[in-house]
Formats: structure tokens, sequence, C-alpha cells
């Protein structure tokens, strides 16, 4: 059924059915009895799939990634797929309109994505308020945040505090984003002495909350296991929750895509992704000797990926290009091979 849809989707530029799509969601949302129809063909729920991560209790391991559902604007939407949580944004503290169109392209032949979006996105205000006004349902909701791609990186402590303390009450998790390829100059941030900087500050502001809320660095996959190394020591050092790998790489090896296609700017996610992501999340494992949750994101497109991604030693994990390229029923399955499991 979703290889026909697909078909006819795929014909499309790929941001505007992305907005075609959520859009369509939203409207079938209103439509009685459609939700809880979507909820009955897609959600599964099971004990053995609950899990307790950094103190949050989730109803199973499988969430959608960043960059999805950047202004928090279709959660309960999402929600009906079955996720167990949904991480909103990049969030950034002005709204902005990210880079040029087109930003987004489609390598069908690789299955992947090529994305340079830029951190479009209206504002962590509108996503505050956004957040306060939904209906959980014991969802979990991560919030991942960044910088204003006008602020220098020598401030850009500031734009995550500001994110920060106007999510603080209405997310579970947070999210330290500095591995996008697309933000002039932010993968720099990821460099030691500036992360501790902005890691430390965000603890401090926990501390100071009373309450704490757990904070994940994601990375990216092309970092070094040199500089892998010091993410561990700096993870360690900081006793933030855990880290999120990866985002979207900058490489384009082993791409079968014409040329036009695979020479686009920006961040590539989808299968070429999905053994690099998996290395990653099995060298932090190793070397950090599973001191801290990883949360495995990278290609996942079967319930296989998913479960080499665990097996590598995420905790949890995260799908994006999958879930465009397999449907929202890659969700269920998933679900269903860990029960058996
Ligand atoms: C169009 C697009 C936009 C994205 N935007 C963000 C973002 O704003 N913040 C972020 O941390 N990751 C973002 N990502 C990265 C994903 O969250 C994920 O880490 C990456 O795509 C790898 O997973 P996948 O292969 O399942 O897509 C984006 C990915 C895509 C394809």
């Amino acid at each position: 059924m979703y290889k026909l849809l697909k078909t006819i989707l795929f014909r499309f530029d790929p941001e505007k059915i992305h907005y075609f799509v959520t859009g369509a969601l939203q409207s079938a949302q209103k439509v009685w009895g459609l939700p809880k129809l979507l909820k009955a063909s897609f959600k599964l729920e099971h004990p053995s799939l609950e899990t307790e991560v950094f103190g949050l209790k989730f109803k199973n391991p499988v969430g959608l990634a960043a960059g999805f559902d950047k202004n928090g604007e279709y959660i309960q939407e999402l929600a009906n797929f079955g996720f167990g949580f949904i991480e909103v944004g990049t969030v950034t503290p002005l709204p902005q309109p990210g880079n040029d169109k087109p930003r987004m392209f489609r390598l069908p032949k690789d299955e992947a994505l090529v994305n340079r979006m830029g951190f479009n996105n209206k504002g962590v205000d509108v996503l505050a308020r956004k957040l306060e006004n939904i209906n959980r349902e014991g969802l979990i909701i991560g919030g991942n945040i960044g910088k204003n791609k006008n602020t220098p990186n020598e401030d850009a402590v500031k734009d995550y505090v500001k994110c920060f303390d106007r999510l603080f009450d209405v997310v579970d998790y947070f999210v330290v984003n500095v591995s996008s390829p697309n933000t002039p100059g932010l993968r720099e941030l990821q460099e030691k002495e500036p992360l501790k900087h902005i890691l430390n500050t965000l603890q401090n502001k926990n501390l100071k909350h009373g309450i704490s809320r757990p904070i994940l660095l994601k990375i990216a996959p092309d970092l070094t296991n040199e500089q892998l190394d010091d993410i561990v020591e700096i993870v360690q050092e900081t006793k933030i929750a855990g880290v999120i790998a990866t985002n979207t790489t900058i490489s384009r090896d082993n791409l079968t895509s014409d040329e036009s296609l695979k020479t686009e700017m920006g961040g590539l996610s989808g299968k070429p992704l999905t053994s690099r992501s998996t290395e990653v999340i099995k060298y932090l494992s190793q070397k950090s000797n599973q001191s801290f949750p990883i949360i495995g994101v990278g290609g996942i497109h079967s319930a296989k990926d998913a479960q080499e991604k665990l097996d590598a030693g995420a905790a949890l994990v995260q799908l994006y290009t999958g879930f465009v390229y397999e449907g929202p029923g890659l969700v269920k399955q998933i679900l269903k091979a860990l029960i058996k499991k």
C-alpha cells in the first residue's frame, strides 16, 4: 500500500510533499474516528517494549528523529504511528528561514536523502507554546536545540541557554545539536573546550532548576576515533545523560546515485549511513564501558537495522529517512520484531 503511495509522492518536490503529507495528517486528525483507526493500525503496546532510560519511562524504544517536526506542529498526528518518543526541533531562539530552496533531495537509488535545510524553524517561543497545549498520553518529548545562524560561535552558549530555559517545563529531555553540517561553523562547537562550556553551563542551569532534565549530545558520524574519545571524556566529565549517534554525514562514499545528486551540498541520511552510525555507537559503547546511554539513529530501514543498533549498544533508536522510504508501518514492524525477541 505504501509502496504505491510512495511512487506518487516521490514524483513531487521532497520538501513540498513533506508539508503536504503532514498537513493531510493534521486534517485527518479532525475526521471523526480516523485517529482511532490509525492508532489501531499502527500502534503496538506491550509490557516487554517498555523501557526506562536516563530516568524516563518510554512506552517503546522507537522514536522519531529531530528535523521531521521542527516546530512541534504534528506531534499528536505522528504519535498515531506508534512512536515511543518524538524529538522536536532543531529549534533556535529566534525564528529563521533556513537556506534557499531547493534544500532537500531524494537519492532513490541509494534510499537516501541529502538536506541542507539550515535550521529553518519558527523560533523557540512558538515551539514552547505548541508544547504547552498538547495532550501527551505518556509520549516522551525531546527538545533538540541549536543556535541561530547569525549568532557567532563565541556567543553560541547564550542561544542554547535561551532555548533550554524556554523549553524546560515542556520537554522531557534536551538534545544539544552541534553536529548539523548546514549551519556554517556549527560543527566546530564539537571541539573539547566550546563543547564543555556549553554542556557545563546547561548542567548548572539544571542544578538551579532543582529538578534536572536529561541532556544529550548529538554528534556527527564524521568524527575521528580521537574525537570520539574526547566525546566520551566530555560526557563523563560534564555528567550529561548521554549521546545521540548520529546526525547526517558529509561523506559521499559508496553512492550509486547520479553525480548531480551526489554533489548536492548538505547532510546525507538513510541507507548509506547505516553501518557508519552503528560503528560509532559500538565505539562509544565500548570505549565508555557502557557508562552512559546512547540513542542510535542513522539509516534504520528495517527491524534488522534497529536490532543492530541495539546490539551495538544503543538503548533507544530513532528514525527519519527510513520512515520516508519504508512508510509509517516501519515502527510497528520494528516493535513486533522486538517483542518476538
Ligand atoms: C530533512 C532532514 C532534516 C533534519 N533536520 C535535523 C535537525 O533539525 N536537527 C537534527 O538534530 N537532526 C536533523 N536531521 C537528522 C536526523 O535527525 C537524523 O539524525 C539523520 O537523518 C540520520 O537518521 P536517518 O538516516 O534515519 O534519517 C535531519 C534529517 C533530515 C533528513
